[in-house]
């Protein structure tokens, strides 16, 4: 289920929802009556809907805060109607941890147990860590068999642009051979995990009953990587030669972010297989082929 407000009604979907077991809905999950026709037949259900993205964050925070509250509020209410339900999925955030981040000595790589400190409310980055904060607290008092999930950094297909790998991918497909790339947050590190991964320990850990009422971290712990190595990266991905160009640190980006996986890998017995370099490649491809614009303007 999707409003495709930025999910992509693509020939990916429409393959998907040829297929006998799969049904795609379009539907807008903060309507009140979003959900009234689901029945009461469903073992897992994920709930992944959001508005994300630092630029709608920035654009509209009450409208992210009041939205991903909502939708999560009412397919909540759905999975307390389901019959015999097996597990609910709740995708939270790494961005949890961004308050305690800046002001308190947070251990790297961060171990779920990392408590979570409040961030300045007047900042509109915060209203998205909020809706998610207020959605784990909802799952643990909702009364049904749950899952918490913290992916950091998931790439690969199907991302639009707003994501550092794809942005980074277009820009760098789209410079002259020779010309510059510019980076920003240059020396900032992260870990990056391929989104075929990160759904492998989606469905490990809701298969596996030692899950229930855990909060685990999806992601990769190693290499952690400064955005100007990615950019090197993906440079010689694309296949060109580029020079990268530091710019200032986006606004609120942390300087790290890395999960602990200890407990996902010891729980769901998967620890991330996709290596960087083969995921980047993969990721470039699919753009190649099916997303990037060839002569559109670089945004
Ligand atoms: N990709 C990551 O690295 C990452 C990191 C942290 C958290 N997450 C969380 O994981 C989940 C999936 O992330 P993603 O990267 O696939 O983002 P995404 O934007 O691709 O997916 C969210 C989907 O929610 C849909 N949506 C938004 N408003 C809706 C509404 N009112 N009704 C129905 N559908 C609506 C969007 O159209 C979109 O397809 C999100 O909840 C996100 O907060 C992802």
């Amino acid at each position: 289920m999707d409003d495709l407000s930025r999910g992509a009604n693509d020939t990916e979907l429409a393959g998907l929802a040829e297929r006998d077991e799969v049904g795609v809905s379009i539907r807008d999950l903060t309507l009140p009556d979003a959900l009234d026709d689901v029945g009461q037949d469903f073992d897992y259900i994920f709930h992944l809907a959001a508005i994300v993205g630092v630029g709608r964050v920035l654009e509209a925070p009450y409208e992210v805060l009041d939205a991903n509250v909502t939708m999560t509020r009412n397919v909540i209410s759905a999975a307390r109607g389901q019959r015999s339900l097996k597990r609910f999925g709740f995708l939270s955030t790494s961005e949890v941890y961004a308050g305690s981040l800046e002001r308190i000595e947070l251990p790297l790589p961060t171990p779920e147990s990392a408590p979570l400190v409040v961030p300045d409310l007047s900042r509109p980055r915060t209203s998205y860590m909020l809706s998610k904060v207020y959605g784990e607290a909802l799952c643990h008092h909702a009364e049904i068999p749950f899952t918490i999930f913290r992916p950091h950094n998931v790439y690969g297909p199907r991302m639009g642009f707003a994501h550092v790998i794809p942005e980074l991918l277009q820009r760098a497909d789209q410079a002259p051979n020779g010309g510059e790339l510019e980076v920003y947050s240059v020396n900032h590190r992260r870990t990056f995990c391929y989104v075929e991964d990160a759904v492998e320990l989606l469905v490990r850990a809701v298969r596996s009953s030692a899950c229930v009422g855990k909060t685990l971290n999806i992601g990769v712990e190693e290499p952690e990587i400064s955005i100007g190595e990615l950019a090197k990266l993906v440079i010689a991905t694309v296949g060109k030669s580029l020079t990268v160009v530091p710019c200032p640190p986006t606004p609120g980006s942390p300087e790290r972010r890395c999960p602990d996986m200890s407990m996902t890998a010891a729980l769901t017995g998967f620890t991330a297989a996709v290596e960087l370099e083969t995921g980047v490649r993969r990721t470039y491809e699919w753009y190649r082929s099916a997303a990037l614009p060839r002569s559109a303007p670089v945004h």
